[in-house]
C-alpha cells in the first residue's frame, strides 16, 4: 500500500475542516502535528500484520509520511480521538481500484479504510462506529453512489466491523502468491442500502 508516484512531490496533509461524533468517538482531521503517532502505530508489528497485505513489520517516518500525504490528495484523513485520546486512524478515499471502478462506471464510489493502533481498544465497537460515521458522511455529505470496505482475508474481524454497519459481500477475489491472505473480500453499500 505504500504509494509512490515519479515526482516525489506530495505537499502537505489539508485541513479539511470536518469533525465526525458519535459521542466519546470523534473523527478530526490527521494533521501534521500526527505523525509521532502514526510512527508508533506503523512500528507495531502486530497491527501491520492486519492493516497490510505484505509482511510488513515496520516503517520509516519518510514512508509513513509518503503514505499518508498521497492518500490525503482523494481522501478524507481522520484521527479517531476517544475521550479526545488518539486511538487510530481511517479515511473516507476516491475509489482506485479497478476492478471496481470498471464494474461501478459513472457511479461515485469511495473506501473506507481503518486501524485502531491503540490495541486495548480492539473489540470493543469503536471500528463499528467509525465506518458507521464514515458511511453516513460519505452518503449524506458527499452523496456517494457506493462505498466499499477491501478486507483481507487474515482479518475477520475487520469484516465483521463493517457488516455490523450493513455492509454485504459482494465477492471474494483471489490474491496473488506472496501475499499474506489468499483471498481478500470486496464488501459494499450502495446510498440506497444505508
Ligand atoms: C479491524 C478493526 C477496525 C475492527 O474494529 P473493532 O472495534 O476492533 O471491531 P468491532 O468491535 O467494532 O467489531 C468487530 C466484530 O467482528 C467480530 N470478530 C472479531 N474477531 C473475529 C473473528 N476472528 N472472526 C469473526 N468475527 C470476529 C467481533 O466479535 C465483532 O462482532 P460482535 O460485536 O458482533 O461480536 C480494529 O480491530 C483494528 O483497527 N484492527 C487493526 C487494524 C485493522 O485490522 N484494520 C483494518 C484493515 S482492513
Amino acid at each position: 500500500m505504500v504509494a509512490n508516484d515519479s515526482t516525489g512531490n506530495r505537499g502537505l496533509l489539508r485541513d479539511h475542516g470536518v469533525r465526525l461524533c458519535d459521542g466519546d468517538l470523534v473523527l478530526r482531521p490527521l494533521t501534521e502535528q500526527d505523525w509521532p503517532t502514526l510512527l508508533r502505530w506503523n512500528n507495531d508489528s502486530e497491527v501491520l500484520y492486519f492493516t497490510d497485505s505484505d509482511e510488513v513489520v515496520s516503517r520509516s517516518m519518510e514512508e509513513v509520511q509518503d503514505i499518508w500525504r498521497w492518500v490525503a490528495q482523494q481522501a478524507y484523513c481522520f484521527m479517531m480521538e476517544l475521550d479526545g485520546q488518539p486511538i487510530g486512524e481511517c479515511w473516507l478515499q476516491e475509489m482506485n481500484i479497478d476492478r471496481l471502478i470498471e464494474m461501478y462506471q459513472g457511479q461515485d464510489c469511495r473506501r473506507i479504510d481503518l486501524c485502531i493502533g491503540e490495541k486495548e481498544f480492539w473489540n470493543r465497537g469503536i471500528g463499528t462506529r467509525t465506518i458507521r460515521l464514515l458511511t453516513e458522511f460519505g452518503f449524506q455529505k458527499e452523496g456517494a453512489d457506493a462505498i466499499f470496505g477491501l478486507v483481507g482475508g487474515h482479518n475477520p474481524r475487520s469484516k465483521g466491523a463493517f457488516e455490523k454497519v450493513g455492509y454485504r459481500l459482494l465477492q471474494v477475489v483471489p490474491e496473488p502468491e506472496g501475499v499474506k491472505a489468499k483471498i481478500s473480500w470486496d464488501l459494499i453499500m450502495t446510498r440506497e442500502e444505508l
